[in-house]
């Protein structure tokens, strides 16, 4: 699949197939992430990747929309320092949002499914993952294989109109 593909193919996936994922698949995903650009190159962020079951269970815990990292292959947890500034703030979730893209097109590349989760319960979160309190985990991505459908690119995704979105020369 070529990246215009998987840019079309790329969808939550929140069902996953009990294929497992290769390591050589998730190291290419976690490269994505690490190529990411960021401001000023800080790269501000640290993935930990999980794919123990009992960790990915508890995982599944720290916020109600994580329900489906409980029976992701692989789940890559995206960490940030806690931010300075209201600046650094607004920039890490900028960047933290350009690595997770990287991730899901690289992943959905070689027919492996993404699904985002927020965090809601940092101090299990942390610990569960080991992560030092002076930092965030600001989200999960699930991984696997989707168990309803393969990827492909998808006709008429679930979006605001593209007329009513881009603006030519002004608003
Ligand atoms: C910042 C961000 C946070 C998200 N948090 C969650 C979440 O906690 N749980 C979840 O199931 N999906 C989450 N999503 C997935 C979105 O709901 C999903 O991307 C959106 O509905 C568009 O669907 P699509 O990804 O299939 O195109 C999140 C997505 C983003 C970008």
């Amino acid at each position: 699949m070529d990246a215009w593909d998987a840019i079309r193919a790329r969808r939550n996936v929140r069902t996953y197939s009990p294929t497992p994922i290769s390591e050589s698949d998730l190291d290419r995903i976690l490269e994505a992430g690490w190529r990411a650009p960021s401001a000023k190159n800080d790269q501000h962020w640290d993935f930990v990747v999980v794919d123990d079951r009992g960790q990915l269970q508890e995982l599944s815990t720290v916020w109600m929309g994580a329900r489906h990292i409980a029976s992701a292959r692989a789940t890559i947890a995206l960490v940030i320092p806690q931010p300075a500034d209201e600046r650094s703030k607004l920039l890490d979730q900028y960047d933290l949002g350009q690595a997770t893209m990287a991730m899901a097109i690289a992943a959905t590349e070689l027919g492996i499914g993404t699904g985002h989760s927020a965090v809601g319960d940092q101090d299990r979160a942390r610990a569960i993952l080991g992560v030092p309190d002076d930092h965030l985990v600001a989200y999960l991505l699930g991984l696997g294989y989707p168990a309803d459908r393969p990827l492909k690119p998808i006709r008429n995704p679930n979006r605001r109109p593209f007329t009513e979105v881009v603006h030519r020369g002004r608003w």
